[in-house]
């Protein structure tokens, strides 16, 4: 079974109204003194208008438009994904100041190996490369690396740059980065099915007893709160096989905005949207 660990399940929640009043505080000192709060006025409107109690527990973002980005521009491609690191790095950072618990992101699909050798190739290189580069200052901020997926499907060097980031940041507690790689929601289902039919097959699992929460404990995401937010970069209106079974209640947020032009100001935006509606999970 995989165990991605719980995350901030077994911590007791402040009381509701001391913890808003914490975060007023919070927001006022980082408006007027923090360096990454500098906004310009549409981020500070929305710092404004974001309600700190309410700050997803879990967000996941199809970084998609990589590619238009670059042809737009003239580029190759892969200049694209390349520009995308910044918007990355920029989500991870923003997500874990504002108290996200998990932020999983789509890097490379099942289906992605049908793309031109070449792209395939640079996206393999750039994630080690970024996994390398950037992994002080995830570790410096608390923030946990996870990878999601087929990884026995992925090159060596990738792997091992992937188990040695996740080592290094396994006992961070302020936010999960969860990296989808390799990754197929049906693939995962797959996955998930045939675990649990070993377990029924070996006596650990008697059938009757399998639901919806037990059959989640077989899925990679085992343990972690299902997305509360889904963004979609690069205007298109499908899931694309990203977490099918997670995102069943999962409020949606698309913009045409390409993966590489998304912007923390974005970021807001979402998640300011995703406070304004009323979820009501099936029932009235
Ligand atoms: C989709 O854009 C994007 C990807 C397949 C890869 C995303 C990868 C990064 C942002 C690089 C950094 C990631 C990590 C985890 C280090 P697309 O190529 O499908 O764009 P298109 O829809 O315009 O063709």
């Amino acid at each position: 079974m995989h165990d991605a660990g719980s995350v901030g399940s077994s911590a007791p929640r402040p009381h509701r109204m001391l913890a808003r009043l914490a975060d007023r505080v919070w927001l006022h000192l980082a408006e007027s003194s923090w360096p990454w709060i500098n906004v310009r006025s549409e981020e500070h409107r929305l710092l404004m208008e974001l309600d700190p109690a309410r700050i997803p527990r879990h967000v996941a973002i199809i970084m998609d438009g990589n590619g238009r980005w670059a042809q737009r521009r003239g580029l190759m491609r892969t200049a694209g994904h390349r520009a995308g690191v910044r918007s990355l790095k920029e989500a991870v950072r923003t997500c874990a100041k504002l108290g996200v618990e998990v932020l999983s992101v789509f890097a490379f699909s099942t289906e992605n190996w049908q793309r031109p050798a070449a792209e395939v190739d640079m996206l393999m290189r750039l994630l080690t490369e970024v996994l390398r580069e950037e992994i002080d200052e995830i570790d410096e901020a608390g923030v946990r690396v996870h990878a999601i997926g087929r990884l026995d499907g992925l090159p060596q060097d990738v792997v091992q740059q992937i188990r040695a980031a996740e080592a290094r940041t396994r006992a961070n507690r302020h936010m999960l980065l969860n990296v989808a790689l390799n990754y197929g929601g049906r693939a995962e289902i797959v996955d998930a099915a045939v675990r649990l039919a070993q377990d029924v097959a070996a006596g650990k699992v008697s059938p009757e007893t399998v639901d919806e929460e037990s059959f989640s404990r077989y899925l990679y995401t085992a343990g972690l709160p299902d997305p509360d937010l889904l963004i979609r970069t690069g205007g298109e209106y499908r899931v694309s096989n990203f977490m099918l079974w997670q995102l069943a209640y999962s409020e949606l947020w698309v913009t045409p905005v390409f993966w590489p032009d998304f912007r923390r100001v974005h970021l807001l935006q979402a998640i300011v949207d995703y406070q304004r509606r009323h979820r009501r999970f099936g029932k009235v």
